[in-house]
């Protein structure tokens, strides 16, 4: 793991804002490494377990949804993404709903307002005129063995696209902030999403996901449109239910999609 950074990544500041919320918080920045996720799964199958939010300049080996590849946006003389990955032990009553939350709360952070129109395309991908501003990718590891506790620790991993990036081989246009705030900085986004992220999974694990669904849907950009899954199926969208699943009304009636291993496009989109 290389350690100097480029960029000072207030490391303190955000960790003295969390650490209330989540107590032993630390937050570790380093100029490379294979993926943040894959790092903190490692750790966590090692043992190591304490919260923690880990970002990098840059990844060698970033990983996104459906064991595709994610890659950054090539870096200049400052970060061009922000790729981060925040780890924590959690026990929630229902784990439905969860990366939904999390996009609610990275779509919240970025455009308080809606005044960009960053939405959110089911389950978690951030869009801005049908282009990916956000990626995530939430994964969890077994408690030890011999851990009494129910809680899993939790890997929510962050890429947010900062600075322009080329759209060759990526399946969706991309959209990177620059387009509407040309002065902002990965540090400084990063310590605006920190906060309210933690909060947000701290209330999901406390309340599930219904404090969550209507501010999903005032955010859906697939609601009321023609969708086509990768499974063949296709039909209306009708927006996300009180679980967390896609409502899809086709030919057969109405489907709630739950399923991660499935995924769907506006009608017209290619896959
Ligand atoms: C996706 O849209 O497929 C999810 C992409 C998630 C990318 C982030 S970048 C930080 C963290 N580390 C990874 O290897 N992946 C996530």
């Amino acid at each position: 793991m290389a350690s100097h950074t480029c960029a000072d990544w207030f490391e303190d500041r955000i960790a003295a804002a969390v650490a209330p919320l989540l107590p032993g918080f630390t937050v570790e920045a380093v100029a490379e490494i294979d993926s943040t996720n894959t790092e903190l799964m490692r750790r966590a199958r090692a043992g190591r377990v304490e919260p923690v939010l880990l970002v990098a300049e840059r990844q060698t080996a970033g990983r996104g949804r459906l064991g595709r590849p994610w890659q950054s946006a090539q870096q200049q003389e400052e970060p061009a993404s922000l790729l981060f990955s925040l780890g924590l032990p959690l026990a929630p009553a229902d784990w439905s709903g969860l990366s939904l939350a999390v996009g609610v709360s990275v779509v919240e952070s970025l455009d308080p307002t809606g005044e960009h129109k960053v939405g959110l395309k089911w389950p978690n991908d951030v869009w801005v005129n049908d282009s990916k501003l956000v990626g995530i990718l939430i994964e969890t590891a077994l408690p030890s063995a011999g851990r009494a506790d129910a809680a899993r620790y939790l890997v929510i991993g962050i890429g947010i696209n900062i600075g322009p990036r080329d759209a060759a081989g990526m399946r969706t246009p991309p959209a990177w902030l620059h387009q509407w705030r040309p002065e902002a900085k990965a540090p400084e986004v990063l310590a605006e999403l920190a906060l309210p992220l933690v909060r947000s999974v701290l209330d999901f694990e406390a309340r599930g996901f219904a404090p969550f669904a209507e501010r999903f849907a005032a955010r859906d950009v697939l609601r009321g449109r023609e969708v086509v899954l990768s499974d063949g199926s296709a039909g209306l969208c009708e927006g996300v239910a009180w679980g967390g699943e896609l409502q899809v009304r086709t030919d057969a009636g109405l489907q709630l999609i739950s399923s991660d291993e499935v995924s769907v496009r506006p009608r017209g989109m290619a896959f």
